[in-house]
């Protein structure tokens, strides 16, 4: 995947695929992509990928396996199948299982990425989990995702221009936690803004519930797109 102006990925974290389905059907694919987690799959199953993808949306199917490599590898192939635009796995499952996972993922079907430290961990509970600090694990999984050929990690924001300067422009980060101006941090702890996010150098912003959770998803969206747009002549 080649460097690119950046994109918003909104988070459907919805309950049912009506709710999922009411937004995307308002969103531009020109403007967005979606991604799928573990609520809404739970709830409505692989159709809602389709049902997306028939709006023409772009789906990043956002399951973050973690499991023995066949176990993963075998999960890949099926999330292929469904025509998934990305999906990632997670690279505490190390190793071999990132290797299977790439092994089932053909370059050029799925963009296949590596989530790192999940950005509502603070620094202190990353410690209590023996995990060290963000910014050194952070660092040692995105070098296994790598090392082992993925097309890019998640990260937070506060990784990101690190990544970016050791890994280049066409190693992908997807970067969770952003929090538009005016909106609460909710259960994340490593947040940034949009300005600031496209500055440290993410390709993909996943913003869920500051436009999901609004009065007004699509006006919160629009507001998001206009910050993008008009930073974006920087970015190209
Ligand atoms: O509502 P909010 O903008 O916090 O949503 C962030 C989304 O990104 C959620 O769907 C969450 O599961 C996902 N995510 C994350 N941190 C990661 C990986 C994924 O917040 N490291």
């Amino acid at each position: 995947m080649s460097s690119k102006a950046p994109v918003i990925i909104v988070a459907l974290d919805f309950a049912s695929a009506r709710e999922a389905l009411r937004l995307a059907e308002r969103l531009d694919p020109k403007d967005c992509r979606v991604k799928v987690g573990l609520e809404l799959f739970t709830e409505a199953g692989p159709g809602i990928v389709t049902d997306l993808k028939r709006s023409g949306l772009e789906v990043f199917l956002d399951l973050k396996f973690h499991d023995i490599p066949n176990t993963v590898a075998r999960a890949c192939a099926r999330a292929c199948e469904l025509g998934v635009w990305m999906l990632n796995v997670h690279a505490l499952g190390g190793s071999r299982m990132l290797k299977a996972a790439r092994e089932a993922v053909a370059p050029g079907t799925a963009a296949l990425i590596g989530v790192t430290v999940l950005t509502s961990h603070s620094a202190d509970e990353l410690a209590a989990l023996g995990l060290g600090d963000p910014l050194s694990r952070t660092q040692q999984l995105a070098a296994s995702c790598r090392e082992a050929g993925l097309d890019g990690v998640v990260c937070s924001t506060h990784e990101a221009a690190f990544l970016r300067e050791i890994y280049g422009p066409e190693f992908v980060l997807v970067t969770p936690g952003i929090r538009p101006a005016g909106s609460t941090q909710d259960d994340q702890r490593r947040t940034m803004g949009i300005a600031d996010a496209l500055r440290v150098g993410a390709h993909y912003l996943v913003i869920g519930r500051p436009i999901t959770a609004a009065p007004n998803p699509q006006a919160a969206l629009e507001a998001c797109l206009a910050e993008v747009r008009g930073l974006r002549s920087e970015f190209r």
